[in-house]
């Protein structure tokens, strides 16, 4: 028996069990082997909705407090809190789609009208987008690269708990995360990382019809290292 059913306490069965215990209570606490079992099972379903498979409602403000409480709850190297989280809806997406139509014409000004349209829809597919940025600051202990992959850990955690609460989220990036402009009309520094653009939304009719994705063998990439 777990620990917390030991103890009379409702395990946090995700997807569909009991429901979310208050945070920080004592049931979040993976303790007990029926926590870790539910987490371990989510994680190996979890999967990407593709962003044309997202649709209106997004998540509710309260249900986004919740999964960002997730999202700086990662592993994280020297308490740097290096990452930043911009919520981008509606007048906001209409603005960054213009950023990032003037982006494409400023790298490439003979880009073709459908090159211009697949660009300006990029940051309209989902009612939410979340960009995950990655803001670091010089540390003796602590390179670029932990600070960069605690982003990701961030990113990772918000597409999971999207996709744990039963809507659809895909992590994307392609040349506007590299873009200095980009960055600049976001508020973020030259020298910030942006992660990635998280789309969140209701999965629709597409999203459902999809069959469960093959997943690699994990043996393909598993060797016990004995050091002979
Ligand atoms: C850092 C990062 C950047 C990504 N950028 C893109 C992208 O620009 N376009 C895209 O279609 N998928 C991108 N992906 C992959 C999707 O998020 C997704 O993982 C992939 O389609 C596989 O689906 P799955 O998550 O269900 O396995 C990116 C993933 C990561 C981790």
């Amino acid at each position: 028996m777990s620990r917390d059913a030991a103890a009379g306490e409702t395990p946090y069965m995700a997807g569909g069990g009991a429901p979310c215990p208050e945070p920080g209570s004592t049931a979040l606490r993976l303790t007990g082997s029926t926590h870790v079992t539910s987490l371990v099972q989510r994680l190996q379903v979890r999967e990407s909705t593709s962003a044309k498979n997202l649709t209106t409602p997004g998540p509710t403000d309260d249900e986004l407090a919740e999964v960002m409480r997730a999202a700086v709850a990662v592993p994280e190297h020297g308490a740097i809190r290096p990452w930043r989280f911009l919520m981008v809806r509606e007048a906001g997406q209409r603005r960054l789609s213009e950023v990032f139509v003037d982006d494409l014409l400023a790298v490439d000004p003979e880009a073709s009208e459908t090159e211009i349209a697949k660009r300006r829809d990029g940051p309209l597919r989902s009612p939410l987008l979340i960009v995950v940025a990655v803001s670091p600051r010089a540390h003796p202990k602590v390179p670029e690269i932990e600070q960069v992959v605690a982003g990701g850990l961030s990113a990772f955690v918000i597409q999971s708990c999207f996709h744990d609460m039963g809507y659809g989220a895909v992590w994307v990036t392609g040349q506007p995360s590299y873009s200095e402009r980009v960055k600049t009309a976001l508020g973020l520094a030259p020298t910030d990382h942006i992660i990635g653009f998280v789309h969140v939304g209701t999965r629709g009719p597409g999203a459902s019809a999809s069959p469960p994705k093959k997943r690699p063998e994990p043996s393909d990439y598993i060797v016990e290292w004995t050091g002979s």
